[in-house]
């Protein structure tokens, strides 16, 4: 495994530190190949996003992981805000390429691709890592968030680069050590983070080192078919009743399962069964109130969900 460590912002002599410690700690993770580390930056997505649409080839951008302890423009799902506290919570974007070696995911697992494909495995990562190194009950609410007692604890977003349609690049964000007076406020699902959930602090880097073992792990081993079978199984949404509202509809009925190209089936009141990529999920026997409204602030982008 070869990595390379590149620190930005702060330089060597001012801060090698959290970059030698973060590098020093996914040794054995042979999915990251390159890291950055930024005390601050806009956004690690938009970043990494930025340095593959302006390379000359996507060779060297699988493995590269991009990591801040502070964002000052992060963003989430259809363009909104994500944010959080400098130093509280573990921020990263990776960036993966379709058909590098040993990826087991190709386009022909579904019209959706790697980006469906991560869209299931980075969340089934983040649930295990919260779990093995928390014990707290982390399960996916699909298609993207993970959660506790089914509040909000993490977000995932899966970008598909425009310049180099293979490269993916999947952005992390999980609130680790956030007050609860300090967690920002939320659309279709209430926020918490791990140390309201669990009553202590965590180790950040530690998280880090899970998520990215357990990816590492799926990346390598498993097939969509397991995947899915796993996001099954972790997923709150699945046999609830849910409404869904996606760019162009709303669609109400009974979350059935996922299917092998990673989207929701939903089967509505009509008999009539519906497979859903992208879209705000509320399942409707945890809701206050019934389903309404359509997503705010849409970019239109098809492959992020
Ligand atoms: C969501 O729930 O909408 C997904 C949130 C993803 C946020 C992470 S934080 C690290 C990376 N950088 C960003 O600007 N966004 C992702």
């Amino acid at each position: 495994m070869s990595w390379r460590l590149d620190e930005e912002l702060g330089g060597a002599d001012e801060a090698p530190g959290p970059a030698v410690a973060i590098a020093e700690s996914l040794r054995d993770v042979s999915l990251v190949r390159r890291i950055f580390y930024f005390p601050e930056i806009d956004s690690t997505q938009q970043w990494l996003m930025h340095l593959a649409e302006s390379s000359a080839s996507s060779r060297g951008l699988h493995g590269v992981l991009v990591v801040a302890d502070y964002q000052s423009a992060g963003r989430g799902r259809f363009g909104r805000p994500w944010m959080a506290p400098p130093n509280r919570a573990l921020l990263f974007s990776l960036g993966l390429v379709e058909n590098s070696r040993e990826a087991r995911f190709s386009s022909e697992e579904g019209e959706q691709g790697i980006v469906a494909a991560m869209l299931a495995m980075v969340p089934v990562a983040v649930c295990e890592a919260i779990r093995e190194r928390t014990g707290l009950a982390a399960a996916v609410k699909f298609p993207n968030d993970v959660v506790v007692e089914g509040r909000k604890c993490a977000g995932v977003v899966a970008e598909r680069c425009v310049r180099f349609p293979s490269v993916v690049v999947v952005g992390v964000g999980i609130n680790v050590n956030i007050d609860r007076e300090e967690l920002p406020p939320t659309t279709h699902v209430p926020a918490t983070s791990l140390s309201v959930e669990g009553g202590r602090h965590y180790d950040r880097l530690e998280l880090l080192q899970a998520v990215l073992t357990r990816l590492d792990w799926w990346w390598h081993r498993s097939s969509m078919q397991e995947l899915v079978g796993k996001l099954n199984e972790m997923c709150t949404t699945v046999g609830r009743r849910v409404c869904v509202h996606t760019l162009s509809a709303t669609v109400e009925g009974v979350a059935l399962g996922i299917s092998e190209r990673g989207g929701l089936l939903v089967r509505t009141e009509q008999g009539i069964s519906k497979e859903i990529f992208s879209g705000d999920v509320v399942e409707l026997d945890m809701a206050p109130t019934r389903c309404e409204g359509r997503i705010a602030n849409a970019t239109g982008e098809r492959d992020e969900a």
